[in-house]
């Protein structure tokens, strides 16, 4: 029957009793299932990490935590909505906005062919997801601007060191649907903030590298300038020169940094409209009491810039160095290039593994667990039971208590208390199991009161100073 033979392959492949082998001509070739590379796993293999992967222990999550409610309030301080994109987007999706000639997406991105053989990528920036979002969900119909942020992981496939990962954590905020110079303000103010209000001592680099029509013109000086001194330029920077002149300033070889510093600078070829939005921007700076350098070799490597560009460094981190904290920008023309209509935004990215390590090395304090308020001990099975009730109830009434039911000696216990300076312990032995109370004992002075069960987290609460009126 004619039928019959459409049935699908997987089916017949599926079916138990008789395993029919498809025939060749059946599926097209470019359809045919890729054949499966055997992986090879060693008998009892110690697994590490894939290099430039990291694991977050738990000695970092209060540094985490600092950082992620830092960002948190800065987003509702600033009115901003929290968006959250796919880690997995059409590789096109980069190549359009970051730059098929970019460093990210011509050396760093992961890009593989999924199983339905579509070219996707593991995002390596996420102002480019967001834009997407933005126009797929029609945001563009809301109030604008729209103000964006989000927190997450980024991968690029890059040569770890120190502060450099291939899966790394971005916190990020994105104002969409406005030209004002006051929204690169905000946006450089809020970054500026990320980090002082967490005591790293930063510094602002900027730089506006204007609209493409500023930048034609500049470039053409600049090849000019950089083709008379040839012969003394690195080897990368000539074939920068070639590919994407601006990225010679980002040059760090020291045989090139004389001929950078006396290299044609943008800010004199910007139009009038692109020098009076940067002056403001700086104007407002001024105001918000933000500190700024002017730093006129800073061109970012992302292709999508457009105006003020600027990075933050550590206040003894090299200017314009590799390792910014933090990097953003306006970017006018990326919602027209992605299809929409032309849609001003600008945004910015801090890199979360660079600002931890400043918290870690500069030894800054940021808020820990909080202190048990009371340790539950116990002796024995029964007594445990009745312990492990205390516990829940005491959880119940909002006080933190720490206790270790897997241990038997009271002794052992008690010391854990003192150990952990815990205020006051409450006992439960033999005795008050039977007799339905507990001991409550203040672990400084070692005064103990035999209390009823029931009535205890009453009464511990209103030691602690918590429930004066309880009891
Ligand atoms: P970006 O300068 O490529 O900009 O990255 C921003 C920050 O991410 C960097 O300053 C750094 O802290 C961190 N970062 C980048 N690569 C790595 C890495 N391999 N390991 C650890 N940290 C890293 C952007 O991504 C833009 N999307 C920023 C932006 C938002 N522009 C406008 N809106």
């Amino acid at each position: 029957m004619p039928q019959s033979k459409k049935k699908p392959m997987l089916k017949k492949a599926a079916a138990p009793a008789k395993k029919v082998a498809p025939k060749k001509s059946a599926a097209p070739a470019s359809k045919a299932a890729p054949k499966k590379e055997e992986v090879k796993i060693p008998a009892k293999k110690q697994f590490q990490l894939v290099r430039g992967m990291k694991d977050v222990l738990p000695r970092d999550q209060w540094y985490w935590k600092a950082m992620y409610d830092k960002s948190q309030q800065l987003a509702i301080d600033y009115g901003f909505d929290r968006i959250e994109t796919p880690v997995l987007e059409e590789a096109a999706l980069f190549m359009r906005s970051v730059g098929k000639q970019s460093d990210i997406v011509e050396k760093e991105m992961y890009v593989f062919e999924d199983r339905d053989q579509e070219k996707v990528a593991l995002r390596p920036e996420a102002t480019a997801s967001v834009v997407r979002a933005y126009l797929q969900h029609g945001m563009w119909n809301q109030p604008q601007p729209v103000k964006l942020w989000y927190w997450g992981p980024m991968f690029r496939h890059e040569r770890p060191q120190s502060g450099r990962q291939r899966q790394f954590t971005q916190v990020g905020f994105e104002i969409i649907g406005d030209a004002s110079p006051v929204i690169d303000a905000q946006i450089i103010q809020m970054a500026y903030l990320f980090y002082t209000e967490l005591k790293i001592p930063v510094n602002v680099q900027i730089n506006s590298i204007g609209m493409p029509e500023d930048r034609t013109r500049y470039k053409m000086e600049l090849v000019q300038f950089y083709r008379s001194h040839r012969g003394e330029i690195c080897e990368t920077c000539k074939v920068r020169l070639m590919k994407n002149p601006m990225r010679v300033l980002d040059c760090k070889e020291p045989q090139c940094q004389p001929i950078k510093t006396a290299a044609p600078q943008i800010v004199d070829y910007l139009s009038n409209e692109s020098r009076d939005h940067f002056m403001k921007v700086l104007e407002y700076l001024d105001e918000l009491n933000v500190p700024y350098f002017l730093d006129h070799t800073l061109v970012r490597g992302l292709d999508y810039y457009t105006k003020t560009v600027f990075e933050i460094v550590t206040t003894d981190g090299e200017q314009g160095s590799q390792t910014a904290l933090c990097g953003g920008g306006r970017y006018d023309l990326l919602v027209e290039e992605m299809g929409g209509k032309p849609v001003p935004a600008c945004g910015t990215a801090p890199g979360l593994e660079r600002a931890l390590i400043q918290l870690r090395e500069r030894q800054i304090d940021v808020p820990g667990a909080p202190a048990p308020q009371v340790y539950v001990a116990q002796l024995g099975d029964l007594s445990r039971r009745k312990a492990m009730l205390l516990f829940t109830r005491l959880r119940a009434e909002g006080i933190l208590a720490d206790q270790d039911f897997c241990k038997n000696s009271l002794k052992s216990q008690l010391e854990s208390a003192n150990g952990k300076k815990i205020p006051f312990a409450m006992v439960i032995g033999q005795k008050e199991v039977q007799e339905g109370t507990v001991i409550i004992r203040d672990m400084d002075s070692g005064v103990q009161e035999t209390v009823d069960f029931n009535k205890a987290p009453q009464i511990l609460k209103r030691k602690l100073g918590l429930d004066s009126a309880a009891v």
